[in-house]
């Protein structure tokens, strides 16, 4: 059977293959971290953003959506904490001149714990059959115990330093844990250093005095500028929430595991502004609406959990993650954060304005609470697609590459096939296909056998493929085969449309979440 990471690498290759991501500036051997969207991959990309706006703003009538500027005021990031606290802790390898983020190494530690009761369990339930008491033997088990308490140990430590901004510290666990480098193999580390992960540059020419601005981090900071003026005009009452989708850029120095972990990613990002007090109450309906959004898309609910954060960000009382399982294990997709009023507040004093809302109710002004939901659209996507993607064996020894996209989802809808170039097939599907262009993306494909051109449907998830035949002349039916079943029907012209649009409209999705 082949290992996760041979899948993974199969599933970077098949996203190149067919036109869903890209290495940016490939030409020039790429950048690294950076990656482009191509021809599948934009489709894909713009129908998750799409599931998120309307989800947030259809679905929520207190929330509105803005676009903001990526280029903001230098004081904004002094004002958010950004330039002061947004750093990583790195440490280097003297001997390979590596650069490493000291909370991986050490959360790559832990982890080798938990793989190792894992697999303890693993053996155990492998032996014991269906006599086997998974909880019992977890309790029990010596080497269990003793590695869980290891783990433990090494976490709180790890939590502590952490939060206490205790670079010393970290470094120790470094030295005690004997982590080595793993290209030169040595535990010649330098100390832990802090970095700054904002890119900077300049606005305006060196000759007016050129002003040192940054490219956003987070989206987040342009709405808490616009807090007033979305308030304001658009009349609108506490709790509400602005949502936004944007880039955002981090010179992310361990940047690894393809659209994972990139220089310059988007985010779909909602703040919802509550009175003091009520922060938890939302903050736990915004954590069960975003996680059945995760599982509405049907990938499997088993693949999704909360992981509540070890450390706190600058701004936050409570934090949490909603994790997928990646073939690299559970990773975080989606940040959920009460921020309390730290940036509405910052702003207010950095700027010297009154940022306060007046609520009738209470007949008093305050600076509202938020609770911001913060998602990457990246790691969205390869999270889709990694639950999508199978190597199918068929029957007669055949098989076949299939992306099992969520049909809402899928880049394309619809491929209408003649079955032969000639015969007035061709002719006859350009009519059906100009019908459904309007409601659906559709593509048109008469090149090689039938079977070769379902593959490639397979292969960029269209759920649905039309076959015209000569029967189609004579009786205004056509073949519809099924992405995952791969099951034909025959069809009439007229009922084509009803067919597609029960599994592809947002709506049924929607609904799902508006229940
Ligand atoms: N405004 C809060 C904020 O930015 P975050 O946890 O740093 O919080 C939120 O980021 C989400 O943005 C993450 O859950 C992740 O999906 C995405 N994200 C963050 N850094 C990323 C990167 N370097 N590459 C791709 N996605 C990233």
């Amino acid at each position: 059977m082949a290992s996760q990471e041979d899948i993974f690498k199969k599933l970077i290759a098949h996203c190149k293959e067919y036109g869903f991501v890209f290495p940016s500036s490939e030409i020039y051997d790429g950048l690294a971290a950076v990656y482009d969207y191509g021809q599948m991959g934009a489709e894909l990309k713009n129908n998750i953003k799409r599931y998120w706006w309307e989800a947030m703003t259809l679905l929520n009538d207190n929330v509105v959506g803005i676009d903001a500027a990526i280029f903001m005021h230098p004081t904004t990031w002094k004002a958010s904490g950004h330039v002061d606290a947004f750093n990583d802790p790195l440490i280097d390898n003297r001997d390979s001149k590596k650069r490493y983020r000291a909370d991986v190494l050490i959360e790559e530690l832990v982890a080798k714990f938990d793989d190792k009761i894992e697999k303890e369990v693993e053996k155990a339930a492998k032996r014991f059959g269906e006599k086997f008491d998974e909880d019992l033997f977890r309790q029990t088990n010596p080497r269990i115990v003793e590695n869980r308490e290891k783990r433990d140990t090494l976490h709180a430590r790890f939590a502590k330093a952490l939060n206490d901004n205790d670079l010393d510290e970290l470094k120790q666990i470094i030295v005690d844990y004997e982590v080595v480098c793993p290209v030169s193999g040595t535990k010649n580390w330098t100390d832990v250093r802090q970095f700054n992960l904002m890119f900077a540059t300049e606005i305006g020419s060196t000759a007016d005095g050129a002003m040192k601005i940054y490219l956003r981090p987070e989206t987040a900071q342009g709405i808490f500028v616009n807090f007033l003026n979305v308030q304001k005009t658009g009349r609108m009452k506490v709790p509400f929430g602005i949502a936004q989708i944007g880039k955002a850029f981090r010179n992310e120095i361990v940047a690894r595991q393809f659209i994972f972990r990139m220089r310059e990613f988007e985010q779909m990002e909602m703040q919802f502004f509550v009175r003091p007090g009520e922060e938890m109450k939302w903050f736990e309906y915004w954590k069960q609406f975003r996680l059945k959004w995760h599982k509405a898309l049907g990938l499997g609910d088993h693949k999704y959990r909360f992981h509540d954060h070890d450390k706190l960000a600058h701004y936050a009382n409570a934090a949490t993650d909603i994790e997928f399982e990646m073939p690299f294990g559970f990773k975080e997709v989606e940040g959920i954060h009460s921020r309390t009023d730290f940036d509405l507040s910052s702003h207010e004093k950095f700027s010297g304005r009154n940022i306060k809302y007046f609520d009738p109710e209470l007949n008093e002004s305050y600076v509202p609470y938020v609770i911001e939901t913060s998602i990457g659209v990246d790691r969205t996507f390869l999270s889709i697609v990694a639950a999508s993607y199978e190597e199918q064996a068929l029957e007669g020894g055949d098989s076949r590459v299939v992306l099992h996209l969520p049909p809402v989802l899928a880049p394309v809808k619809v491929a209408v096939l003649p079955l032969v170039k000639k015969d007035g097939l061709p002719e006859k599907a350009r009519e059906i296909m100009n019908e459904l262009k309007f409601d659906f993306k559709t593509v048109y494909d008469e090149k090689d056998s039938i079977g070769k051109r379902y593959r490639r449907q397979d292969a960029i998830g269209t759920p649905f493929c039309i076959t015209i035949d000569h029967q189609t002349l004579d009786d205004q039916t056509v073949t519809v085969r099924n992405r995952d079943t791969m099951e034909q029907q025959r069809v009439k012209i007229a009922e084509i449309y009803k067919l597609i649009d029960k599994e592809v409209n947002l709506r049924n999705v929607l609904k799902k979440l508006g229940e």
